[in-house]
């Protein structure tokens, strides 16, 4: 069934369908190229020769499922969500949340423009204070020196927006300059890294002491993305449960053990999406975490309190991601994913990110507060578990089933 320009990412029975039935499915999203219909069609992976030229000393490849989360509305559009993870019920579980969520209508989300952080460190500057003072004042030729550095991507609309500097250390004089550069629909990495290179020596010559290191932030707060959802308290089971799931979410707020759990939980979503679409999933689990702890107490990511009848869930997080560029730009498999999601936008990927990452907590908290996770999710556990039996049983070395648990 098709809405608007896109496929309707509500297929029932879809897990039901053998695999090349599912596939048929989801390559009548109209946002798919012929070469990613036909990658998929060939079962994915990555040719030796493109290997080769991606990363050091390879010597193979290495396969994950790809997989699409289905039932996300986003922003009123419909999304299907590729997956790539080795953990069973990630996607069912966010499927199955996502399904709920859309009842009441789905989700809302937005993301901040791209603006990432290049960081210069510097060290035994004289008199620190007024060195900040005068790098403030004089942002816009720093501003400037930035740009030049990176003339295609001001060509793009991007560029360097703002300067900040602080103190770190009065007594050795040493200071951070922030450099804030829009980096449109890259993650930005190499962008800022470029940026943080090119304008160090200008501000040794306004302020004197030694550069230290030049480099983008993993904390780039002015690059978040927001998402919050409804569920009624029919859709999850009852006012009980829902009573649960809110403290279920205030257990995180009070305890860093639990939100670690809590925060994996919102990863499982996220990092799914980010190494199905090829983004660098390290530095989103870097700035996650880094922002969860921001007020200087581990905190949970995303929260659940109670509104009316149901619940209100909501979650905030840094989101550097990009379309263009790096393994996005370079990995077929990755193109595929992007195109089945159907955005050529850096915030819109970033939206369907973070609403991947609410959806998977609020399935994760449903489970938890009502009949745990065992039950359902040792269903999913026990078909990998066959696959592990099987090459065992045939070499005679009889692993046994020792029973995995969730995460
Ligand atoms: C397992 O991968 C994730 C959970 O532990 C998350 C949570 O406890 O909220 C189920």
């Amino acid at each position: 069934m098709q809405h608007e320009d896109r496929l309707s990412s509500r297929i029932p029975g879809f897990y039901r369908h053998p695999l090349a039935e599912r596939r048929r499915l989801v390559e009548g999203a109209p946002s798919l190229s012929p070469s990613s219909r036909e990658h998929l069609r060939a079962g994915g992976g990555l040719d030796l020769r493109k290997a080769d030229l991606m990363t050091e000393n390879v010597v193979s490849t290495h396969g994950l499922p790809l997989s699409v989360a289905l039932n996300f509305r986003i922003n009123q559009r419909d999304f299907l969500v590729p997956m790539a993870i080795e953990e069973p019920s990630v996607v069912a579980a966010a499927s199955n949340a996502a399904r709920l969520v859309r009842l009441a209508g789905g989700f809302e989300a937005e993301a901040d423009d791209p603006i990432m952080t290049a960081q210069i460190h510097l060290a035994g500057v004289p008199a620190p204070a007024a060195a900040v003072a005068r790098i403030e004042a004089h942002a816009d030729a720093l501003k400037r020196h930035a740009d030049g550095a990176i003339p295609r991507m001001v060509a793009r609309g991007g560029g360097c927006r703002d300067v900040g500097a602080r103190v770190l250390s009065e007594a050795e004089g040493m200071l951070v300059v922030h450099l804030f550069v829009d980096v449109r629909d890259a993650m930005g990495a190499n962008v800022v890294d470029e940026v943080a290179e090119a304008v160090a020596p200008h501000l040794v010559e306004l302020v004197g002491g030694e550069v230290g290191l030049r480099i983008l932030s993993n904390l780039p707060l002015r690059r978040l993305a927001r998402a919050r959802c409804w569920v009624s308290d029919d859709a999850v089971g009852g006012s009980h449960l829902a009573d649960a799931i809110v403290r279920a979410s205030r257990f995180a707020e009070l305890d860093p053990f639990r939100a670690a759990t809590h925060n994996k939980g919102i990863m499982n979503g996220v990092d799914a999406v980010a190494v199905a679409t090829g983004q660098d999933w390290r530095a989103l689990e870097a700035g996650a975490h880094a922002y969860a702890a921001l007020s200087g107490s581990y905190q949970p990511l995303a929260r659940w309190s109670r509104n009316g009848s149901g619940v209100l869930g909501e979650i905030e997080m840094p989101m550097a991601v990009g379309v263009v560029g790096g393994a996005a730009g370079a990995h077929p498999g990755c193109r595929a994913a992007l195109e089945l999601i159907g955005t050529s936008s850096a915030g819109e990927l970033a939206t369907v990110i973070v609403c991947a990452g609410l959806a998977s907590n609020l399935a994760a908290l449903k489970a938890l507060a009502g009949e745990g996770i065992q039950r359902g999710h040792m269903k999913l556990h026990r078909r990998r578990q066959e696959l592990i039996e099987e090459p065992a049983a045939a070499h005679g070395s009889g692993v046994s089933s020792g029973g995995t648990s969730f995460g």
